[in-house]
């Protein structure tokens, strides 16, 4: 009976999470599709794994690349934000290197200045940000960036977000593994200069619908 009543307190919990705010919406939104996680998610949480990954706590430089604010909504397929989930975000540096990884391409060094990692959590909206930079291909990709989203009671979810208009994105194996285009289009999308929110900054909005 505990553990009954243990699932059943469970069950409360993650139900709670979910929020209506997205008044007025009747359609359900097309979910966001799943990617692979890759082999570069961090071996251990740098000890700075906050939301901007362009400024390490106690370096005075800051990552070398195009600062990029990305942030979005993260939403059931009724449009109800789900506040208090972990986003987590990844990708490689400038030099096309991830961090805290075994990554032997001896020769092309780090930028000790980038996070490579960072965590935040969604706020009452659903929504979450990060200061980030533009990313940048790699040997066999095309620039990305990939999101985990993980909340009590839901299974973790794993995608990575792509750059409108990279030339490279039509030879990427992982982002053409999606076979729909619409379903792809929805892991897509474009840098706009954001010079309101930081001089010569770029913005991209990424919601992800958790189907
Ligand atoms: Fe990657």
């Amino acid at each position: 009976m505990i553990a009954r009543r243990r699932m059943l307190e469970l069950a409360a919990g993650s139900a709670a999470v979910f929020s209506l705010a997205g008044r007025g919406r009747a359609a359900r939104l097309p979910s966001t599709p799943q990617q692979t996680a890759g082999p570069f998610y961090p071996l251990s949480i740098p000890a700075d794994s906050d939301n901007d990954l362009v400024q390490i706590a106690g370096h005075d430089g800051i990552a070398k690349g195009s600062i990029t604010y990305v942030s979005g909504r993260v939403l059931d397929p009724d449009g109800r934000a789900l506040r208090g989930a972990r986003v987590e975000v990844w990708q490689c540096d400038t030099n096309g290197r991830y961090h805290y990884v075994r990554d032997d391409r001896a020769g092309t060094p780090l930028d000790d200045n980038f996070q490579g990692y960072g965590q935040t959590m969604t706020d009452a909206e659903g929504g979450y940000r990060f200061r980030t930079i533009r990313p940048v291909p790699y040997p066999g990709r095309t620039p990305h960036i990939h999101f985990a989203v993980s909340a009590p009671g839901l299974a973790r979810f794993t995608t990575q977000m792509y750059v409108a208009g990279e030339p490279l994105n039509e030879r990427d194996g992982v982002l053409m593994g999606v076979r729909d285009p619409a379903a792809r289009a929805r892991l897509i999308v474009p840098l706009r200069p954001a010079n309101e929110i930081e001089a010569n900054a770029l913005a991209a909005t990424f919601d992800i619908v958790l189907g």
